[in-house]
């Protein structure tokens, strides 16, 4: 197989790193910051495994400095992370903190002293837990908190951020946080779930807005999680069955962000949704995003279940299939799901430009003799970014890449088990040692 260079995806091409403010920066209750509706959740007994819980995390909110020189080294010109709206916004709504912007400030202007990119994330799942006491993503009200967030997050860092991703994964938060209850803040419910995806739906396409509006030369994307869906046996009822969680999976916020609506004619449950719907929403939902962020980890396959009320559909598990190779968190290594999602959000003529925002793999390393060799990563990495270039030969518009994720840090509910960090952290000292993924990230960079 020929080996896979930089310059195959040409000069204009980005490649990045992944992180998320929670995951990392610890600090939890320092200089003014806001309760979040994670660092409540990780309190709650049993909801994270082992009783992990982030309020130090890799303790990025100090040593920034030195994990800035870090992806230097690597050679890495694109830093994607978070912004912590309980740390800029401690109340979620009023008053702005001054020292919550001020480590923004320092963040951004170390990273491009060093010619780091930064990218930016509006929102990665840390909402302020007072506006979670108003009912979080379930009040229709959080349209306008939100814009206010994102207008004080261009005021002040619009000058020199100049890409800008105003949700990550709007499937992922409302899912598991309002409707499983296995993130935070917790909820379940259809009723919960239906209100939350509207809310986001509405809030990321205003968010798009308040940006262009205040910003108009920047950039602007949102992130989707998505995966390669295939029906489990090749019968009727699977198919069907696979239609209708790709339908929830990976067209529910997409769609009406381009205009379409909710995919309901796959999806029946979704027409559940009017209850929350007002007049002119439908053109509310809309916004032209610059880019779609792309963030793939696996594929799924389903079979057909009558029992689900919902939707008659179950996810058969990779470990209960009988897969070459899985992940730490239990999902199947599957590198075309990548090339088929890119195919699949190119189709929509009306998306212009596609990134991978994240794609990653956790596996268990071993730290031996001061090194973590991970050469299954290496392999992941490779693999995935082979199926991207197979893409992009085909005509597909995609512009960037960015590995999930810079350090071994808080999987949210799975604690700090999973590690998919291209450098290893120690949990008691929190020293950081590269691993053979993050120097092989490195010469692929520099070629
Ligand atoms: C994504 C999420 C990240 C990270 C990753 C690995 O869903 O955006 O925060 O946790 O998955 O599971």
């Amino acid at each position: 197989m020929k080996v896979i260079k930089r310059a195959d995806f040409g000069e204009s091409f980005s490649w990045g790193v992944s992180t998320a403010a929670y995951q990392v920066e610890g600090a939890h209750d320092v200089d003014g910051k806001g309760l979040s509706i994670w660092d409540e959740f990780v309190a709650r007994k049993g909801k994270i495994y082992q009783g992990h819980h982030a309020n130090i995390a890799c303790d990025f909110y100090n040593r920034f400095p030195d994990d800035l020189e870090l992806i230097r080294k690597l050679n890495i010109p694109n830093h994607r992370f978070s912004l912590s709206w309980s740390r800029i916004i401690p109340e979620g709504t009023g008053r702005v903190s001054r020292k919550g912007i001020d480590f923004y400030n320092r963040l951004i202007d170390q990273s491009l002293a060093l010619n780091i990119e930064p990218w930016v994330t509006l929102y990665h799942w840390d909402l302020p837990y007072s506006l979670h006491l108003e009912g979080g993503w379930t009040n229709r009200e959080i349209i306008g908190w939100f814009s206010n967030y994102v207008s004080v997050c261009a005021h002040h860092f619009g000058d020199r951020v100049k890409h800008w991703m105003i949700l990550n994964e709007p499937m992922v938060f409302t899912g598991a946080g309002y409707f499983l209850g296995v993130h935070a803040p917790g909820k379940k419910g259809i009723r919960n779930f239906l209100a939350a995806v509207h809310h986001a739906t509405l809030a990321q396409a205003e968010g798009g807005r308040v940006m262009r509006q205040l910003l108009p030369y920047a950039k602007i994307g949102t992130t989707f999680s998505c995966s390669h869906v295939e029906p489990y046996r090749q019968t009727i009822k699977d198919y069907k069955a696979a239609t209708q969680v790709d339908a929830l999976l990976n067209r529910t916020f997409i769609e009406p962000l381009l205009g379409m609506g909710y995919p309901t004619a796959d999806l029946k449950i979704l027409k559940r949704i009017e209850q929350f719907v007002k007049q002119d929403d439908e053109a509310k939902m809309m916004f032209n995003m610059d880019f779609i962020g792309i963030q793939n980890y696996t594929r799924e396959l389903v079979k057909y279940n009558p029992f689900n009320p919902f939707i008659a559909a179950r996810i058969v598990k990779a470990s209960e299939r009988n897969v070459p190779l899985k992940t730490t968190m239990n999902w199947e290594v599957y590198p075309e799901s990548i090339y088929h999602m890119l195919k699949k959000f190119a189709a929509y003529p009306e998306v212009k430009k596609l990134i991978i925002t994240e794609n990653g793999a956790a596996f268990p390393d071993t730290f031996m003799d001061g090194k973590v060799e991970d050469n299954l990563r290496v392999y992941f990495m490779q693999d995935h970014i082979a199926q991207v270039l197979r893409a992009k030969k085909e005509g597909v518009n995609v512009h960037g890449y960015f590995i999930w994720t810079l350090l071994d840090n808080f999987e949210w509910a799975e604690g700090y088990l999973p590690t998919f960090g291209l450098i290893h952290v120690n949990r008691q000292t929190l020293e950081r040692t590269i691993k053979s993924s993050g120097y092989w990230y490195r010469d692929f960079l520099s070629h």
